[in-house]
């Protein structure tokens, strides 16, 4: 890739809207963590917990990404990985994240009140300290379908509080299809909350279905395996629904071979809505700056790279006077390119 390009992926103003939590902790802060709270995991070194981040598959890093929540067990913890996530995306230039916060996963270490202080706390001190903002979604994960009262709970506090912003669904696909979460959705949506779904990652189509017309989410979390059905690619294209795409991820976890091109190619030149995002940038190796690099290097031109960065701004579930007044800050880094 040219340097001129890498320049610009790195300084033109993003945002990102799939990206974890946990899966955007440095190896050695969830190190660290694991041994001031003495939370036992199954390596005696730094080196062995970094060797753990290669994944066989999904149902692996799933393994691993919960033991990582395991290790962060204080408000301060809390605290501390919200406002490092914040450093790190803003030295990316990304001004706002819309953050999967997997609740099922971190509930009843204390109570509800001190863990959204502490998420405030982390997101003010991020914001003021480095200039980037986050909002987060509460994530059910879907391999544990009994706390996803407790998580629509917990979203519709953090709602109140203004810090969270819908209700998500991620985990293992596999044997956990969206239709086990019908009811909590719907409740979301009546009181408020945005609502997406991962789908069509590890599962095909009917993932992305069942997601679309039972849980009737406004976007799709990674949604590549799309292509394998036309109704459903038409579907889309018609919709226009976001697809959160997430290239390295999906080559880390073996859903696209890496000796494939990303499908992503396909997926544009269908018609569909894609934006691009990171996932779990540390545990795939990865940031979302890679990401535009990624796809630089597999063909994709400046103007299209430029129209991703552009769909995922307006994908966001920011008001529209917040996304009026990015509009203005991307329009101006255009301007500063045609001035060079
Ligand atoms: N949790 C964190 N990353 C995930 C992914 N890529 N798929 C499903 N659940 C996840
Ligand atoms: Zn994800």
């Amino acid at each position: 890739m040219k340097s001129i390009l890498a320049d610009c992926l790195q300084a033109m103003p993003k945002v990102e809207i799939h990206v974890h939590l946990v899966g955007a902790i440095a190896a050695e802060i969830v190190y660290q963590m694991a041994q001031k709270n003495q939370v036992e995991i199954p390596v005696t070194s730094l080196e062995e917990w970094k060797s753990f981040y290669q994944f066989r598959d999904l149902a692996h890093f799933v393994e691993v990404y919960t033991i990582a929540s395991r290790c962060i067990q204080t408000p301060e913890d809390y605290v501390l990985i919200v406002e490092q996530f914040l450093k790190h995306q803003s030295e990316q230039n990304i001004k706002y994240s819309e953050v999967h916060f997997s609740t099922t996963l971190h509930v009843n270490k204390f109570s509800d009140d001190e863990l959204f202080h502490a998420l405030e706390t982390g997101a003010v001190q991020g914001e003021t300290n480095y200039g980037s903002r986050v909002r987060f979604i509460a994530t059910i994960s879907r391999h544990q379908p009994d706390l996803q009262n407790r998580a629509l709970e917990c979203a519709l506090l953090g709602q109140e509080r203004g810090i969270i912003v819908g209700l998500g669904l991620a985990g293992l696909e596999t044997g956990h299809p969206p239709e086990g979460f019908t009811e909590t959705f719907a409740e979301a949506k009546r009181q408020g909350l945005r609502v997406v779904a991962h789908g069509g990652e590890t599962e095909g189509a009917n993932s992305i279905w069942g997601a679309l017309k039972n849980l009737q989410v406004e976007r799709i979390g990674h949604g590549v395996r799309c292509l394998e059905d036309n109704a459903l690619v038409e579907e889309l294209r018609i919709s226009q629904t976001p697809l959160e795409v997430s290239p390295q991820s999906n080559y880390c976890l073996g859903v696209v071979p890496r000796a494939q091109p990303h499908p992503i190619r396909q997926m544009v030149d269908a018609g569909l809505y894609c934006t691009l995002n990171s996932d779990d940038p540390p545990m795939f190796n990865t940031n979302l700056v890679n990401e535009y690099s990624t796809l630089a290097t597999q063909g994709f031109s400046w103007e299209e790279l430029w129209q991703l960065n552009l769909n995922t701004l307006e994908a966001t579930f920011l008001r529209e006077a917040e996304k009026a007044a990015y509009r203005i800050q991307w329009q101006g880094f255009l301007e500063t390119l045609g001035e060079e």
